[in-house]
């Protein structure tokens, strides 16, 4: 199926319909947030359910219940999914932790008022786009990638869902609200989580022993996560989520794409990106 098939136009961006119907996405845009909500800010790809993962792990100091019991889904909801409106967000005990794939820009007007607090995480793109393209091999609420060359073109120029990997990420690095803010890194989460949870303990006011940090990064980190039922998504039905096709937990690593990439690729790419990003000053670790 096509784009004007699968997906509906929200604020200048594709969004899935099946998942983000126009009364979630109502819904979304007159939530009122609370100053202590905790809420995951990402590009798709870029470590949502790890960190839908980690985040309440922290909260609670490391007991595992929630984690174990509930759905990621609905322990982290995301604010956009058709699922938000029934889960009585509202009645929620704070802190409420919540998930977004939402641009900067499509904020809605709570949020710029209230200024909750916010974990936004980066990835390198190569591997954001390696990651979507087995994603959207295997989702059957996503326009089929094509050919690897194909979807690099929609990727790079920000034809798929959620829009452009580039306007998000600068959206977000150019927040007025930065204080509110903690940016982390897909990759320095690979290269050393208990520093990355001890990182994110500290932005949320957390202050956890060296046990309770271990014991979080012992949980989360990428083969022990991975047999998780309530955060590997094989509760999904096959008809949505293929993971014959493509596990969503798929590889776990940094740097794939260059298993994946053609020399011909790498240079197209990084001339896009080298062109979309020239302005930006921030410390990527994949530069
Ligand atoms: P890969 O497809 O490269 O393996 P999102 O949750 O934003 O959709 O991101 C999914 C990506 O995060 C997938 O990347 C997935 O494997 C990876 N991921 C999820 N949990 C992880 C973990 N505990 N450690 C490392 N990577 C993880």
């Amino acid at each position: 199926m096509t784009e004007s098939e699968l997906y509906s136009v929200h604020k200048g961006v594709f969004v899935p319909t099946h998942l983000h119907p126009a009364e979630s996405l109502k819904y979304y845009e007159d939530f009122i947030f609370r100053p202590d909500d905790i809420l995951i800010v990402t590009y798709p790809k870029s470590g949502t359910i790890w960190m839908q993962e980690i985040v309440p792990l922290v909260v609670s100091e490391g007991d595992l219940t929630l984690v174990l019991t509930v759905p990621n889904w609905d322990r982290v909801p995301w604010l956009e999914e058709h699922r938000a409106i029934l889960l009585s967000l509202e009645q929620r005990a704070s802190p409420r932790i919540f998930a977004t794939h939402f641009h900067h820009q499509m904020m809605n007007p709570s949020y710029f008022k209230i200024e909750p607090r916010v974990l936004y995480v980066m990835r390198n793109p190569k591997d954001v786009f390696i990651s979507s393209f087995h994603y959207y091999g295997m989702a059957s609420f996503l326009v089929n990638p094509g050919t690897q060359d194909e979807f690099m073109e929609k990727f790079l120029n920000g034809n798929i869902m959620f829009g452009s990997w580039f306007d998000h990420v600068k959206g977000w690095l150019n927040a007025a609200e930065q204080e509110h803010i903690l940016y982390i890194s897909y990759e320095e989460m690979i290269n050393d989580l208990r520093a990355s949870v001890e990182k994110i303990a500290t932005f949320l006011g957390k202050s956890l022993s060296s046990e309770v940090v271990e014991k979080i990064a012992d949980h989360c980190v990428f083969k022990n996560m991975k047999q998780n039922k309530m955060s590997n998504l094989s509760l999904v039905p096959e008809e949505f989520m293929d993971q014959k096709k493509s596990e969503f937990l798929r590889k776990g690593i940094a740097g794939d794409w260059k298993n994946h990439f053609s020399a011909a690729q790498e240079e197209r790419f990084n001339a896009v990106y080298d062109d979309k990003m020239k302005d930006v000053k921030f410390k990527f670790p994949w530069d």
